[in-house]
């Protein structure tokens, strides 16, 4: 099962001076289980994108399909339980009086029972390390990271098979950033599938089973990090960079003209650096 996007037009403010094409020709499928990480240049698409696929904004031509299903006004409901949407800087509507609360303020509508609620809120702050003694305190006590893992238990509760996350890492320190990093592993590893946008090329290097790049309201690439980093003169041209391990093994070796594979994480900088060492030192 997958959700797919098929021939998507999207113009914001059509017939008058504002109107602005935002998404074009855009076909794209997002498979189960992968972590799909989505880049581009500001303004490129990426947070219009994210509304077709939950429903937000419908598109002015073409469809969308989630787990074969076309998603019209009519099921938009039923099949919008199966998409999480993590909205960027989701902790600015937190609310509520204690965190407990506001993980459970989505549940509301569905009128479960309240152990039901309070079990859902407890596997969903488990699953996210939010700890249970930060439950019934308010959520002005909490660090920016713990703020933003409490707005993400909030839309877990409601069990998406399917979760996307706007900039998910960005504004936090960097110890949160990691913490939020590893965490969409996490989830992947729980069986839900990740789409998340990013401006951090090293974060998506480190994190993403596959790349797709829109420009222009077109995606105009896709693959696995390594395909897409390798391309390193596409993405300067729409103004985007390359991880930074990737662009420092890469100078590394314009400089000294010693052949360098390309290096796309530090995992594979740190194994190419052992491999040269145990052969006798750095190659001259
Ligand atoms: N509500 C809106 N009204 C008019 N234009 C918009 C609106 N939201 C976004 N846009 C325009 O649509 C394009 C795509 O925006 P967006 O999807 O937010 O890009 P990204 O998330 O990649 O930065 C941009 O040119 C943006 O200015
Ligand atoms: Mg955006």
């Amino acid at each position: 099962m997958s959700i797919k996007l098929e021939d998507i037009k999207y113009t914001y403010m059509p017939g008058t001076p504002f109107e602005k094409v935002a998404l074009s020709d855009l076909y794209l499928e997002i498979r189960e289980g992968e972590i799909l990480a989505l880049i581009g240049p500001t303004g490129s698409g990426k947070t219009t994108l994210l509304q077709h696929i939950n429903g937000l904004l419908r598109p002015d031509s073409g469809s969308v399909f989630i787990d074969g299903e076309e998603l019209t006004k009519k099921n938009l409901f039923k099949i919008r339980q199966k998409i999480g949407y993590v909205f960027q800087y989701p902790e600015q509507q937190l609310f509520e009086e204690t965190v407990f609360k506001d993980i459970a303020f989505g549940l509301n509508r569905l009128k479960l029972p309240e152990d039901e609620v309070r079990a859902r809120v407890y596997d969903a702050a488990r699953l996210v390390g939010v700890s249970e003694n930060l439950l019934e305190r308010s959520v002005f006590d909490l660090s920016g990271g713990e703020k933003r893992r409490v707005a993400i238990c909030g839309v877990l509760v409601t069990k998406p098979k399917y979760l996307m996350l706007d900039e998910p890492a960005s504004g936090l320190d960097p110890e949160g950033k990691n913490a939020m990093l590893r965490l969409l592993k996490t989830f992947r590893d729980a069986g839900i599938t990740v789409i998340f946008v990013s401006h951090n090329m090293n974060d998506v290097a480190e994190t993403a089973d596959r790349v797709v790049v829109i420009n222009d309201g077109r995606i105009e690439r896709q693959g696995t990090p390594r395909e897409i980093f390798t391309e390193h003169d596409f993405l300067s041209g729409i103004g985007l960079s390359v991880p930074d391990v990737t662009d420092f093994f890469r100078l590394l070796s314009e400089r000294t003209g010693v052949e360098i594979p390309d290096i796309i994480t530090l995992d594979e900088g740190y194994a190419y650096l052992r491999d040269v060492y145990s052969k006798g030192g750095i190659p001259s």
